[in-house]
C-alpha cells in the first residue's frame, strides 16, 4: 500500500513515518520545505513542492491508496493570506487530485480548541450548536483555516464517496520524553494543559485510520489528557478505527 504524507518533514510526521516504514508501508512524502531534517533519504521518496501546485500535486497523487494530509502554515501564523493559501486552497487542490487519481481514502490532521479548555464548557452550554471554537486571540486565522479545511474534507468526501477521517489532535507532546516538542519537561508546560495528546499516540492513530476499514466522513477528537473527556467526545475514535490514546498525563 502507497502512502503520501503531506507536511512529512514536519515534526507531526517524524514518529508517524517511523511507524509506518516498521509496518512495511511504501511512503512518499510531499514537503514545501528544502530541508531533510529526518534523514529520510532512501526509506522515503521525498518531493519537494507545494501543496497549492496543480501540478506537483496531480503527479504526487498518481497511484497512491491512502493520502495523510500534514502541511500547514506555521511557519508564518500571522501572514493570513498564506494560511488561507496553504491551509484551505492547499486542502482544496490535494482533494481535487485525490479524486482525479481515485485515491480510496484521506487522513487529516486537524486541531482540537484545547488553548480553550478554561472557557470550553461555558462556551459550548452557551452555543449548544456549535462544534468548533475559533480563538479570539493571534491564533484566530489559523483555528478557521483549519475548520474551513475540515469542511473541505467533509464537502469532497459525502459529494464524491471519498473514504476520509479528520483527526482533530490535542496539543501534540512527548509522552515518553515527558516533554514538549521542543525538549522542556512537561512539568514546565503550562499551554494546553489538559488538551495534551502524545505524538506516539498521533502516529498510532493514524495507522488505526489507515488500517481500518470505515466508510465516508469521520471527524475525532485525539487527545490524551484525562481531563479531556468533560469537554470532548473521545469514544468514536475506539467505536469506528478501534484506537485509543495510551498516554493520559496522569501527573499533570
Ligand atoms: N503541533 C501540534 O501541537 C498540533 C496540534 C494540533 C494539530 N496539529 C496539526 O498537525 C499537522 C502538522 O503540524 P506540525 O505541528 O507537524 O507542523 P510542522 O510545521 O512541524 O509541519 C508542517 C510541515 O508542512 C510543510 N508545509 C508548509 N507549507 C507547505 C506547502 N505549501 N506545501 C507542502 N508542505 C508544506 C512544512 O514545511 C512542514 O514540514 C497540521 O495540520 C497541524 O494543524 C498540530
Amino acid at each position: 500500500m502507497k502512502i503520501l504524507i503531506t507536511g512529512g518533514l514536519g515534526k507531526t510526521a517524524e514518529p508517524l513515518i517511523s511507524l509506518l516504514l516498521q509496518n512495511h508501508y511504501a511512503i512518499t512524502v510531499l514537503d514545501i520545505s528544502k530541508e531533510n531534517p529526518l534523514s529520510l533519504n532512501g526509506r522515503v521518496q521525498i518531493i519537494q513542492g507545494d501543496i497549492c501546485d496543480s501540478e506537483t500535486v496531480k503527479k504526487a497523487t498518481e497511484n497512491i491508496d491512502v493520502i495523510i494530509h500534514l502541511a500547514v502554515n506555521v511557519t508564518n501564523p500571522k501572514n493570513a493570506a498564506l494560511s488561507f493559501q496553504t491551509n484551505v486552497f492547499g486542502t482544496y487542490n490535494l482533494l481535487f487530485h485525490a479524486i482525479q487519481n481515485h485515491v480510496k481514502k484521506v487522513l487529516v490532521a486537524s486541531s482540537a480548541p484545547v488553548h480553550m479548555s478554561k472557557n470550553l464548557l461555558a462556551l459550548k452550554q452557551s452555543n449548544p450548536n456549535a462544534d468548533y471554537f475559533c480563538s479570539p486571540d493571534n491564533d484566530f486565522t489559523y483555528d478557521l483555516t483549519k475548520n474551513i479545511q475540515e469542511l473541505i474534507v467533509q464537502n469532497f468526501s459525502r459529494t464524491y464517496h471519498m473514504d476520509s477521517l479528520v483527526l482533530r489532535l490535542g496539543h501534540i507532546v512527548d509522552g515518553k520524553a515527558q516533554t514538549d516538542l521542543n525538549g522542556s519537561p512537561l512539568s514546565e508546560l503550562m499551554y494546553c494543559r489538559g488538551g495534551w495528546v502524545c505524538r506516539y499516540d498521533v502516529a498510532r492513530a493514524f495507522l488505526k485510520g489507515i488500517e481500518a476499514d470505515f466508510c465516508g466522513f469521520h471527524l475525532f477528537h485525539i487527545i490524551g489528557s484525562y481531563q479531556a473527556s468533560e469537554c470532548f467526545d473521545l469514544t468514536l475514535p475506539k467505536e469506528i478505527i478501534g484506537f485509543e490514546c495510551r498516554e493520559h498525563f496522569v501527573n499533570y
